[in-house]
């Protein structure tokens, strides 16, 4: 009999009710919610620890529920992280994990299931300093779309079906190409084995990092031009089909040419594809999927008109006063300028989009708390 392994959950929102919902229910594994404080843990038991996912996108599925009774926080917590999804927001994860960080081992498996990139190198950098702590590190890329239900808190509406990407991230950065060899290797890992359990109630691929790396940066562009320009000029998605060509274009071109340098290996692929033995590496297009034309059409098509109707979720953080994710959306663009020593100027369109969507945020606070005085 196939003994499943336990499974941490940092951030039980949206995502990671989908997910923990499905790996319990379709995966055969045991999953743990780590919530914030005993606050908010209370508020779950009294709720009998029970969470619902609603297939809106075909409701014939029907409503799944299921229980986490083994559900903790910081003050209860016992034993050790052999596997945690991290699902909270990507500005929330280091004073989310810190709490947690003596219950992991250099053996834990750490996937971050997020929109935006710099997680990784926050956490290396500020969180894990100080500890040998070194563990494997892994990437989920999520295409489905959740929300949390308005009246039922304890419900989350799974609005659209997309699909999972997951792969192992390098250790060097200057080294991210993965083998075909390599990725089987970590088939055998027992957090990715996990979410192929999800192959079919979630869509969840395993990949090479570079073909989940030129997903992540083409899915990364477009949250840059819709994320914070609905935002800023406060609108729904598809008002931009028509006119939001022009500032789309500035966002992704500063964007591409930071990525060269900062992504420097993953445009030299085609070569060193070509210098493989056949059969050992996937065949990635990476010039023409990360071109400007490509890129800026993709993201009005993606963006605009098949998403038309949406209203983005940094538009919604920022209408219902929340803080919001831009550092690690254009935000990133400033950050890699800074860690590659480019001109400040490089970033100058992403730094102003930044600079625009928390201005736009401040503002909004600021007439509510004049409307409450
Ligand atoms: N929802 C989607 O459709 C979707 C789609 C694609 C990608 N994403 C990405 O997925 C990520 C998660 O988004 P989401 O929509 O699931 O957000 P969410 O619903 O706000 O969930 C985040 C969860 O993290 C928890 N959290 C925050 N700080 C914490 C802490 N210190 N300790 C423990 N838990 C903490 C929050 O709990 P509290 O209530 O206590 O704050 C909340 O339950 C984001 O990067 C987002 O951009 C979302």
């Amino acid at each position: 009999m196939t003994v499943y392994p336990s499974i941490h959950i940092l951030g039980f929102g949206a995502i990671g009710s989908l997910i923990g919902v499905h790996l319990q229910k379709y995966g055969g594994t045991k999953v743990i919610p780590l919530f914030r404080s005993l606050e908010r843990l209370n508020e779950f038991k009294k709720n009998k620890c029970k969470t619902s996912i609603k297939p809106l996108f075909d409701l014939s599925l029907g409503l799944v529920t299921e229980q986490f009774t083994s559900a903790a926080c910081p003050e209860t917590f016992k034993g050790k992280i052999d596997n945690l999804i991290i699902t909270c927001k990507t500005y929330q994860t280091a004073d989310a994990l810190r709490p947690f960080l003596p219950y992991l081992h250099n053996e834990s498996n750490i996937i971050m299931i997020q929109n935006g990139l710099g997680v990784t190198e926050l956490l290396k950098e500020e969180v894990f300093t100080g500890t040998d702590l070194k563990p494997n590190l892994f990437q989920g890329v999520i295409g489905h779309g959740i929300f949390q239900d308005k009246e039922i808190k304890s419900q989350y509406n799974f609005a659209g079906f997309v699909n999972c990407k997951i792969s192992k991230l390098p250790e060097d950065d200057k080294n991210i190409i993965e083998t075909f060899d390599q990725l089987n290797e970590w088939k055998k890992n027992d957090l990715i084995k996990a979410l192929l359990a999800l192959e079919n109630s979630l869509a969840v691929v395993h990949m090479t990092y570079q073909e989940l790396l030129l997903g992540q940066l083409e899915k990364f562009l477009v949250n840059c031009c819709i994320n914070s320009v609905t935002s800023i000029v406060d609108c729904i998605n598809g008002e931009l089909a028509n006119c939001g060509e022009p500032v789309f274009t500035s966002i992704i071109e500063e964007a591409l040419n930071v990525f060269q340098t900062a992504y420097k290996p993953l445009f030299e692929y085609p070569q060193i594809f070509d210098k493989t033995e056949n059969g050992k590496l996937p065949k990635l297009d990476v010039a023409g999927r990360l071109n400007l034309d490509v890129t800026v059409k993709s993201t009005i098509e993606m963006g605009c008109i098949i998403n038309g109707s949406n209203s983005s979720s940094m538009r919604q953080d920022v209408l219902n006063l929340r803080d919001t994710e831009i550092d690690y959306i254009n935000g990133y663009i400033v950050t890699l300028c800074r860690k590659f020593s480019l001109p400040e100027s490089d970033a100058k369109v992403n730094r102003t989009i930044q600079q625009l969507v928390k201005l736009r945020l401040r503002l909004n606070q600021t007439r509510h708390e004049s409307q409450l005085a």
